[in-house]
């Protein structure tokens, strides 16, 4: 790999810690998300069971710290305490893009250190989709999950952040094809993931029809790639990317709202962009996913001169989801998919214009009303 591009991977680190790369104008959409309190709880705290199955693994928790890094030497440090975190609290870690290391064997520690320090929980692979579309195939797809003994490989589409990039690859035709390939030649669970500008009906729908295992929607509302690449723009001191990046700053498909478009098919849904507390994660959940991931706050934990943090964060994240579980009365991940939720505002105006009943969230579970209990 050019030095060229591992200088890339790291300025993107870089951009994510030291500047504002978030959403703007456009969140998530979990504020427009309401869990109905039930005064009531039919069981104990301590019975919530909030384990999940993940690409042929029982995970504690249904969290995974999503793709970060991996390529570059400052990389192996962070893989090393996302992969001891990991595995520590039984959660699924999946490693940055793999190219790196496809390109230069050297580098090949980078990733595979998050294997070494998380040898039995689920561990993810990661490739570019705009990669596939022009040279990978079967082979490296391999080669890719032998490395780190992956669990699961994820094709990431990141076509915002190509359009917005000096470096940028904006080919994507036969990427599609190639898909299709990957999943009838490989036995290893296939994950399709944006990066920050989620995933619509229509895609969910053609991922489907392939038999794409997971989809992570990876929606708008967290971390911006067309942020990250308009300070990248700055530094340099190219103009013309820089207005083309603060253009799309706010681009793409909110999370929660992306969600409801994935769910319902045969897919699992893994939900990220955005999602920084147990709360997010238990709405998520609700919403129809069945995992979520987490990025840009990982990365700044790892920065934290406290090495605790990263783990209290979990630990955080656990007792929030928890938490709201026990107070809409939902013991297992499965009753809090089929709790009762409203859905409000933007997220419902768009849902309803995409043909979606949102009213069907808000009394999923049977609702005696008042009249029908007083016949009895
Ligand atoms: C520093 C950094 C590097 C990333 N690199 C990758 C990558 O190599 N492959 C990938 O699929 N996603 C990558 N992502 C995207 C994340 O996995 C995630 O989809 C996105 O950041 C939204 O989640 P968040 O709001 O929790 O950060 C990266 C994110 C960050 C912050």
């Amino acid at each position: 790999m050019s030095e060229k591009t591992r200088n890339r991977k790291w300025e993107h680190i870089q951009a994510c810690i030291k500047k504002d790369v978030n959403f703007r104008s456009k969140k998530t959409g979990f504020e427009d998300v309401e869990l109905i309190h039930r005064a009531i709880p039919r069981f104990n705290f301590n019975e919530i069971d909030i384990s999940v199955d993940f690409a042929g693994k029982t995970l504690k928790a249904p969290l995974m710290i999503n793709a970060i890094t991996g390529g570059h030497e400052k990389a192996l440090k962070i893989n090393e305490i996302l992969g001891e975190t990991a595995e520590k609290h039984g959660i699924a870690m999946q490693v940055g893009s793999q190219r790196a290391a496809l390109e230069d064997p050297s580098l090949v520690s980078t990733y595979s250190i998050a294997r070494e320090k998380a040898p039995t929980t689920v561990l993810v692979g990661n490739l570019g989709g705009a990669q596939f579309a022009m040279e990978y195939g079967i082979e490296e797809a391999k080669n890719a999950i032998k490395m780190i003994k992956a669990d699961a490989l994820a094709i990431h589409l990141n076509y915002l952040q190509e359009c917005v990039q000096e470096e940028g690859n904006k080919v994507s035709k036969g990427l599609y094809d190639k898909l299709k390939t990957l999943k009838s030649a490989l036995s290893t669970p296939l994950i399709v993931k944006e990066t920050g500008c989620g995933i619509s009906v229509e895609e969910a729908g053609d991922l489907n029809d392939i038999g794409i295992d997971y989809i992570d929607v990876s929606g708008a509302g967290g971390t911006s790639w067309a942020a990250v690449e308009f300070h990248r723009a700055l530094d340099k001191k190219q103009p013309l990317l820089a207005n083309l990046a603060k253009t799309y700053w706010d681009w793409g498909i909110p999370t929660a709202i992306s969600i409801v478009e994935c769910s319902g098919g045969p897919a699992r849904i893994i939900a990220s962009g955005g999602i920084r507390t147990g709360l997010e994660v238990a709405k998520a959940i609700s919403l129809g996913a069945d995992l979520v991931g987490i990025s840009l706050p990982f990365l700044n934990l790892v920065q934290d001169k406290d090495p605790n943090k990263i783990h209290q964060y979990v630990e955080t994240l656990i007792i929030e989801l928890k938490t709201a579980m026990f107070l809409i009365n939902s013991k297992n991940l499965e009753e809090l998919k089929s709790a009762n939720l409203i859905i409000r505002g933007n997220t419902a105006e768009w849902l309803s214009f995409r043909g979606f009943e949102v009213k069907k969230f808000a009394h999923r579970q049977r609702i005696a009303l008042p009249e029908e209990k007083n016949k009895k």
